[in-house]
C-alpha cells in the first residue's frame, strides 16, 4: 500500500474537525449510533483476538494493515457534514466543546465465532463494532474473519487526527453492519488491453475499502491471451508481448492477495463468442471466422461486434477437449466455487465461416459448459444472453447463474420471473466504461463540421458519439440505481448482488483506477447498506461528503481515484447542491 498525498490532507485541518469527529464510514454501516460523550484519544492499540481463533495470521495481517494506514496516514476527513464557518446554510448537529480526555483507547477486542468459514459465495460477512462509554476497549463480535476484516475497514476510518500528532475517535458508538447482497463486484477485463498485476493489487486495495467482495477477473478475449498455460503453452503467443503474461503465481499472487482482503476472484474464460487468441494457437480449426472482416461498415455480413472477430466452433470435436483440459487447468489454480465462462454476443455470421457448424442451434452449449463445472462442482456463471439472446440455447439450466448486462429492469424482471438468479450489470447504469466515443478508426462519422441539429449541442453522430452505452456513468447515477423496482419478493430473492464491469478497450494501467474509483465505491454502498434512509428515502444527498471523503482516502491509500468536484464543493458541504431543497431526490 502506498501513502500519497498525505500532508496535503493535513493542511486541510480545521479546528471543528477536532469539536465534532463522527466521521462516516464508506460504505455507511447499516446501523451506526453516537453517543454524545465526544472524542477520546486513540493509543498504540493492539488486537486481541478472544476465542481461540486459527485463521490468526489472516487477522493479524489484516490488522496491522489497517494500523498502519491509520498511523501513518493520521487521516484527517477531508469532507464532513460538520458546519464549515464561512458558509453554512445547512447546519447539522452543532460542535461541541472539546473536553479534556481522561481515558483513551488502547486495545481492539476481537472474537470471531467460526474462524475456519471459507471466504465462498453466501459467507457469513456481519460484524459489531462498539465502545461503550466509559471503556478502553474497540470491542469486535464476528461470524468470521472475513466479517472481522470488514469491521478493521470501517474502523480505521473512524480514527483520525487530533490534529496534534495524536489520534482520537468519537464515541462512544455502536455498528451493527451486515451487507444487503452476497455479490458485490467490479469485474477487470485483461482480454482487451492487459493490466499488471500491481494494478490489479491497487483495484483490490479499493474494494477491501469499499467492501466489494467480488472480483471478476475477464481474463481473456478476441484480442488477447495473457496466461501461460501448462496443457497448452502455445497459447500465451497471443499475450500482447512476452511481459504481458501472467504467470501461474502471478493469477495466485492476485488470488491470495484478494482473499486476504475478503475477496472473491471469479475467473471468466469468455466462451464461445469473444474467442481467438490463444485458441488457434492450439488449432486453427478451433476457431470460426477468426481471419474474417469483422464487416461493421456492412452490417448483415457482420462476424463481431467489435474487432477482432472470432468463436469457438462448437461443433468441432476437438472445441470440446481442449475447452476441457482449459477449464480444468484454471479450476485447479482458483480456489472460488464459482466459474463464469461467457456466452454473451454469439454472432451467427461468424458461424458461416465454420467448416463444422451447419446447425449450432441443435446443439446446445449452455448444457455442455454445465455439464463440465459439474464435474468440478462448481456454479457456472454466464452473460443474459445465453437465455435472452436470438441465439439463445434451447434449454438453459436453472442453476446458472445469469449476470445482466441489457435493458435495465426489463431483463432483471425478465430473468428472476423464469426463476435465474441474477446478477445486476445493467449497461444504462453500471458500466463504468461507457462515454468515450469508439475506439474504432477509420471512421466518417467523426469528420463532420456542423451539428445536424442546431438544439444538440455538440451533437457528435447520433448524439452518442461512437459510444453505444454513452453517456458516461457518473456515481450519482450508480447509486440512485433502484434495480428491484416493481419486482415481486420472490423476484426480488434472485438477485443475488451487482457488479460493475469495466471493458478495457479504452483501458490500461494508465486509466484502470481512476475509471473505477471512486465510482465503484457507490455501488460498494448501494449493494452493502443500499440507497435509502430508515425512512426508506434516498440518501444521495448525504452520499455526496461522504464519497468526497472516501475519493481523498482512496487517493491517500494509493488507489489513483479520479476528481469528482471542484475541491471548494468538498470544503463546503452542499455548497454545490443542484437544488436548495435537501429532499429534492426521492
Ligand atoms: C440501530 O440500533 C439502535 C441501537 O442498537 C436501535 O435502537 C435502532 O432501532 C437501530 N436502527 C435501525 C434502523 O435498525
Ligand atoms: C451467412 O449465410 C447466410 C445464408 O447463406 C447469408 O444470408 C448471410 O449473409 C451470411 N453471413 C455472412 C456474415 O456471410
Ligand atoms: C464428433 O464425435 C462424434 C462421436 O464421437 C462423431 O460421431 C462425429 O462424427 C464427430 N464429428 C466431427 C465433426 O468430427
Ligand atoms: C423473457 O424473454 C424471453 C426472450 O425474449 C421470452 O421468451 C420470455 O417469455 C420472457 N420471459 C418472461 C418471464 O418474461
Ligand atoms: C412500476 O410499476 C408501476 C405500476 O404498474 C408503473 O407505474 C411504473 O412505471 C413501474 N416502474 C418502472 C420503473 O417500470
Ligand atoms: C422538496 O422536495 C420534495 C420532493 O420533491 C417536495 O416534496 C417538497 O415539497 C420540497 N420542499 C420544498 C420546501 O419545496
Amino acid at each position: 500500500m502506498k501513502f500519497a498525498s498525505v500532508l496535503g490532507v493535513l493542511g486541510a485541518l480545521s479546528a471543528v474537525a477536532v469539536c465534532d469527529v463522527k466521521v462516516n464510514p464508506l460504505p455507511a454501516p447499516r446501523n451506526i449510533t453516537w453517543g454524545s460523550s465526544g472524542p477520546i484519544p486513540v493509543k498504540q492499540l493492539s488486537l486481541h483476538v478472544s476465542n481461540n481463533a486459527h485463521a490468526h495470521d489472516a487477522l493479524n495481517n489484516a490488522w496491522t494493515r489497517a494500523w498502519t494506514a491509520i498511523t501513518t496516514l493520521q487521516w484527517v476527513p477531508a469532507a464532513t457534514e460538520a458546519p464549515i464557518p464561512h458558509f453554512d446554510p445547512f447546519p447539522t448537529t452543532a460542535p461541541k466543546a472539546k473536553r479534556a480526555a481522561t481515558k483513551a483507547i488502547t486495545g481492539v477486542k476481537l472474537s470471531v465465532a467460526d474462524s475456519q468459514a471459507d471466504l465462498q459465495h453466501g459467507v457469513d460477512e456481519s460484524y459489531t463494532l462498539e465502545i461503550a462509554e466509559g471503556s478502553d476497549r474497540v470491542a469486535i463480535r464476528a461470524q468470521t474473519i472475513w466479517g472481522a476484516m470488514h469491521a478493521f475497514t470501517t474502523l480505521q476510518q473512524l480514527i483520525i487526527s487530533d490534529g496534534q500528532g495524536g489520534l482520537i475517535i468519537e464515541q462512544p458508538v455502536k455498528i451493527h453492519d451486515a451487507p444487503l447482497y452476497p455479490y458485490r463486484g467490479i469485474m477487470i477485463d485483461t482480454g482487451r488491453n492487459f493490466i499488471s498485476v500491481p494494478k490489479i493489487l491497487e483495484q483490490i486495495d479499493g474494494m477491501a475499502l469499499s467492501k466489494l467482495n467480488v472480483l471478476h477477473w475477464h481474463l481473456d478475449d478476441a484480442q488477447s491471451w495473457p496466461m501461460q498455460m501448462r496443457s497448452y503453452p502455445e497459447m500465451v503467443k497471443d499475450a500482447y508481448s512476452p511481459r504481458e503474461v501472467y504467470t501461474k503465481n502471478d493469477i495466485r499472487r492476485v488470488i491470495e492477495y484478494a482473499r486476504a482482503r475478503a475477496v472473491r476472484v471469479i475467473p471468466e474464460v469468455d466462451m464461445p463468442g469473444h474467442s481467438s487468441s490463444g485458441w488457434k494457437q492450439v488449432d486453427p480449426k478451433l476457431v470460426a471466422c477468426g481471419n474474417s472482416w469483422w464487416s461493421n461498415d456492412d452490417w448483415p455480413k457482420h462476424t463481431a461486434v467489435e474487432p477482432n472477430p472470432g468463436q469457438l466452433d462448437i461443433i468441432y470435436n476437438k472445441t470440446y477437449e481442449v475447452v476441457r483440459n482449459v477449464y480444468n487447468e484454471l479450476s485447479e489454480i482458483f480456489p472460488d466455487n464459482w466459474f463464469h465462462v461467457g456466452a454473451d454476443e454469439l454472432q451467427p455470421g461468424c458461424y458461416n465461416f465454420s467448416s463444422y457448424v451447419s446447425n449450432w442451434f441443435a446443439e446446445d452449449p449452455s448444457r455442455t459448459y454445465h455439464d463440465l463445472a459439474q464435474q468440478k462442482n462448481r456454479r457456472i456463471m454466464m452473460w443474459e444472453d445465453i437465455f435472452l439472446s436470438t441465439e439463445a440455447a434451447h434449454n438453459v439450466p436453472k442453476d446458472i447463474v445469469l449476470q445482466s448486462w441489457n435493458n435495465g429492469l426489463g431483463n432483471i424482471d425478465n430473468l428472476t420471473a423464469a426463476g435465474y438468479d441474477v446478477i445486476v450489470s445493467s449497461s444504462d447504469f453500471l458500466y463504468l466504461d461507457c462515454g468515450k466515443g469508439g475506439f474504432i478508426t477509420n471512421d466518417p462519422r467523426y469528420n463532420v463540421m456542423s451539428n445536424p441539429d442546431a438544439s444538440t449541442p455538440n451533437f457528435n453522430y447520433q448524439g452518442f458519439g461512437g459510444s453505444w452505452c454513452a453517456p458516461y456513468k457518473t456515481w450519482q447515477r450508480i447509486y440512485d440505481y433502484d434495480f428491484t423496482t416493481n419486482l415481486t419478493s420472490s423476484q426480488a430473492q434472485h438477485i443475488l448482488g451487482a457488479e460493475a464491469p469495466l471493458w478495457s478497450e479504452q483501458v490500461d494501467d494508465v486509466t484502470i483506477s481512476s475509471s473505477f474509483w471512486p465510482r465503484a465505491a457507490a455501488l460498494g454502498e448501494l449493494v452493502w447498506s443500499g440507497n435509502r434512509d430508515a425512512e426508506g428515502k434516498k440518501r444521495t444527498t448525504l452520499m455526496t461528503q461522504r464519497i468526497l471523503n472516501f475519493r481523498e482516502y482512496l487517493v491517500a491509500n494509493g488507489v489513483m481515484a479520479t476528481a469528482l468536484v471542484p475541491k471548494y464543493c468538498l470544503q463546503h458541504p452542499h455548497a454545490c447542491d443542484f437544488y436548495y431543497n435537501q429532499t429534492a431526490i426521492v
